[in-house]
Order: C-alpha cells, then structure tokens, then sequence
C-alpha cells in the first residue's frame, strides 16, 4: 500500500481520471469498480472531460458501483443510479447501458439481489481498477465496522456515524435510508487494483488508523494491506496530519 498527497481533490481527481482513461485505452473492456458520495463529485466530470475531448471509445467498459440505498428507486434524486448517471454515464454518449452495473435498492427480493449482484461480478472477472472513498469511520463500500474479511454482497445496516454523515445530502437525518446493498469486502478484494481517495479533515482519523498498519475487522479498509496493488491518494491536510 503506498500514500500519495495529491495536493488536492482536483489534482487527485484529474489523476485517477487519467489512469481510467488509459485503462480503457489499453483495454477497451475495461471492467472499473465504482463509489459515490462526496469524494467522487469531481472525478466524474473530469473523466466525461477527458471522455469528450479524446473521443474514446467505451461502449465496451463494464462498470460496477459498489452500492445502493435500500428503498431508494433508481429516480430517488438521492439514489446512486441518480448520482452516476447524473455526472458520469449520461456526459457522455458512447456509454452502453447494459454494461452499467448498479445494485437494484427496491428488488422485490433484497437478499437476492444481493445473490444476483454477486454472481455477476463473480462471472465477469476481475475489476481493472476498483475506485474507493473511505468513511469516517473506515469503512469502504458500506461495510461498516465488524464487517467479516469474507463478506459479500448483501444488506447491510448502516450505523449512526454513516447515517450522520451522509445526513448532508438530505433535508433531515430520518430521510437518510437506514440500510444499503452493498459489495462485500472479498468482492472488493478481487479488483487487480485499487484506488482509494480521501480528501479534508474528516477522514484524517480513518487515514491514520489505516497507514497505522494494523488489519481488524474494527477498520473495514485495513484489509486492503493484504492487497497487493493499493494506492492511497490523499490531500495535503490528510497528508501533512500522517
Ligand atoms: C460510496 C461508498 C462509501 C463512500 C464513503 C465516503 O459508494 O461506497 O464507502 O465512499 O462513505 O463518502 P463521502 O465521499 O461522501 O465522504
């Protein structure tokens, strides 16, 4: 695992655009793992940018968002279909939509959509590049503390710290869905490389428990120093409090 100060959020964003980019160049399947939330607002727009101005060619891509709000359908405009679609899939044309991979937050059966989702990210292969925020609390995906190392995609419940923070996209904190789908960590796991961004002073705790180097299920995002290809890019608050 190695740190990275970046600067900022949009050097950091501008360079994980750019490695997308050439991944996709170098191998128009490419099959990317994708997160939300705030971390991300940037990098879409500037991978649309780059999508744009190079012509490139993604019909191929097959893209896999890590989560979903549980009872949020995919027009809630705060679900993450809303959110990819908004600054990613539809700033571009050359998207197909059958390669969009996002978990269904309203199936009639929620245990197998989860099963579902699973499956398919188990046929496909292994991600070119998984792309990871962090939580305050160190969790990735929404695999929250405690969450075993072999988990998997499934329902989970989201704890008082997630709800809280994510309460800023909604009017009131009671809005926020108190579950999501989410991949698992092993699902996580399987990408041949991962890019992890953290910028501000909120995450500055998560990013010291986990450069401190010990792997607990108390820090979801520990596990990845058993991975062979990580990348941590931060800002220079984060970097500077190391
Ligand atoms: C989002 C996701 C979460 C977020 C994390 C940080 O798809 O899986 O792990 O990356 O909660 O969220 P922000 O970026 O809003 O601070």
């Amino acid at each position: 695992m190695e740190i990275y100060n970046l600067k900022d959020k949009s050097t950091a964003s501008i360079y994980t655009a750019i490695e997308m980019l050439k991944t996709i160049k170098t191998k128009p399947d490419a099959i990317f793992g994708l997160a939300t939330g705030s971390t991300m607002v940037d990098l879409y727009p500037q991978l649309s940018n780059l999508l744009n101005v190079n012509k490139v060619d993604v019909s191929q891509v097959r893209t896999f968002n890590l989560d979903e709000y549980v009872g949020l359908n995919a027009e809630h405009t705060q679900s993450y279909h809303t959110y990819m679609h908004e600054r990613l899939f539809q700033q571009y044309e050359g998207w197909n939509q059958n390669n969009i991979h996002i978990p269904n937050g309203i199936a009639d059966d929620m245990e197998h959509e989860g099963e579902h989702y699973e499956k398919l990210l188990q046929d496909i292969g292994k991600p070119d590049i998984q792309i990871l925020g962090i939580g305050e609390n160190g969790h990735i995906g929404f695999n929250e503390p405690g969450t075993p190392f072999d988990s998997v995609t499934r329902i989970v419940d989201l704890t008082p710290s997630t709800l809280h923070a994510n309460s800023v996209h909604f009017e009131t904190e009671d809005e926020v869905p108190k579950q999501a789908i989410s991949m698992g960590l092993s699902s996580i796991m399987r990408a041949k490389r991962i890019i992890l961004l953290a910028f501000g002073e909120k995450k500055i705790d998560a990013i010291q428990r986990l450069a401190a180097g010990n792997v607990s299920e108390d820090l979801p995002a520990s596990i990845l120093h058993n991975h062979p290809n990580v990348e941590i890019i931060v800002d220079e608050t984060i970097y500077k409090a190391l």
